[in-house]
């Protein structure tokens, strides 16, 4: 997806033909209250493409509002777009996204057989962490996206969306593939995948969430089988998970 023209400038709400900016400044509990009356995806979506409640839009190209597929029974959860997913208006597009896409297809998903979004929506500048005022800010759209995907299966990766969805005070390192039920959703911290470009060594521990995801996914839904996951692992190994992973 190339980000439309009306898309890649700074304006605000009029300038992306958005609702009035009244909508925007509105408190949490009464913009979440009015995020309700958007009823599907693209309404949302339309709604974040305005939207002025942080400073980030103002310095990123575009929204990146998430992607894959709103029937899946499977949605990951990151920190939000980098320099690449603000370029190409996609979430999970560069080295990070390169490795997500082998650690999935070694469980056996493809891509676009779940869902991938971000907690926050704008790229931070710099790609630096959000800041918790931003993270409130977007957290509204990202409880609404979850209310009509209605997933069953959460993966969260890394911190931020950890802090964003759970607890703010939680540590990554203790959480980290311990299931917990919210909401009536399997949700599951795990490593980032920028996290393991830089610690290698913990892709082991990831690989092993993704099993036990492959094997909740398939006790719910019937798929994917052991079988699959094998025949879609990357030729050089599960996300180069050591091979007793595999
Ligand atoms: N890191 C994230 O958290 N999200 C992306 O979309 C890309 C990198």
């Amino acid at each position: 997806m190339v980000w439309r023209e009306r898309d890649r400038g700074m304006g605000g709400p009029e300038a992306a033909g958005g609702p009035a900016d009244g909508l925007y400044g509105l408190p949490a509990a009464a913009f979440a209250l009015r995020l309700q009356e958007a009823a599907t995806l693209d309404e949302l979506g339309a709604l974040a493409r305005g939207c002025t409640r942080c400073g980030l839009r103002g310095g990123c190209r575009g929204v990146v509002f998430g992607e894959g597929d709103p029937r899946a029974g499977l949605c990951l959860i990151g920190e939000g777009p980098g320099a690449t997913e603000d370029e190409q208006g996609r979430p999970f597009v560069g080295k990070a996204g390169e490795l997500l896409d082998r650690i999935l297809a070694a469980a056996g998903f493809r891509r676009d057989q779940v869902y991938i979004s971000n907690v926050v929506l704008c790229r931070p500048p710099g790609n630096r962490t959000p800041e918790p005022a931003e993270i409130a800010a977007c957290r509204p759209y990202l409880l609404r996206r979850l209310q009509l995907l209605r997933p069953s299966i959460l993966v969260l990766l890394g911190a931020t969306p950890l802090h964003a969805m759970v607890d703010p005070r939680a540590s990554i390192g203790a959480e980290r593939g311990r299931w917990r039920r919210q909401d009536g959703l399997w949700v599951l911290p795990t490593y980032h995948p920028a996290y393991l470009l830089r610690a290698p060594e913990r892709k082991k521990e990831v690989w092993e969430d993704f099993q036990m995801i492959r094997e909740l996914h398939r006790r719910l839904f019937g798929w994917p089988s052991e079988e699959a996951a094998a025949a879609r692992e990357a030729p050089a190994g599960p996300a180069g998970a050591p091979d007793e992973g595999g």
